[in-house]
């Protein structure tokens, strides 16, 4: 039975080899096309990028500094020297730890180790903050750490004297 299809214009060429028939772009406008694919790389490229940078400075604005409560800890004086007191800061379960190192210093800690969490205590026999869990140790000074396996000082409460009453009203670093 004879084939009555005409034929059609997507007909393989026979003069011309089947991996340049199907290339489309002749051989003198490849530089014109690498260039124009260039450009469009490099336009496509810049787009995405500054499409990042404004994601990232919308979403710096949108977390902002957090603005911290300010929340009255102690009355001056409430604990003896050596003393310790635990609070909640910032917010209500996240407890910390404020000790009296000096007639007039306090200092307070968030009490989460910076290793795996455990509640950390004030030793006043060696005068530091310890974790139980794997022999933290922490400066009561600053919160440093002394000894591992934590890497991280403990987060710091930033105590206000307001009269007779010491108010927390920040962390350092924020959390
Ligand atoms: S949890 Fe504190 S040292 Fe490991």
């Amino acid at each position: 039975m004879a084939d009555n299809r005409a034929p059609t214009s997507e007909a393989p060429n026979e003069s011309v080899p089947l991996w340049q028939d199907e290339f489309s772009v002749s051989q003198s406008g490849e530089r014109y096309v690498n260039r124009r694919q260039l450009a469009k790389f490099l336009t496509l490229t810049s787009l995405g990028m500054f499409a990042g940078n404004v994601w990232i400075v919308v979403r710096s604005w949108l977390h902002k500094t957090p603005v911290y409560a300010s929340s009255v800890v102690a009355r001056v004086g409430e604990i003896p020297v050596g003393g310790v007191k635990l609070f909640q800061y910032p917010r209500p379960g996240e407890q910390c730890i404020m000790v009296r190192t000096a007639e007039e210093t306090y200092v307070a800690y968030s009490q989460k180790c910076t290793h795996l969490s455990c509640a950390v205590f004030y030793s006043r026999q060696e005068n530091r903050i310890e974790c139980p869990c794997h022999q933290g140790y922490f400066s009561v000074h600053d919160g440093s750490v002394l000894q591992g396996p934590p890497t991280r000082p403990l987060p710091h409460v930033v105590l206000r004297r307001d009269g007779d009453r010491l108010v927390a009203i920040g962390m350092e670093p924020e959390v």
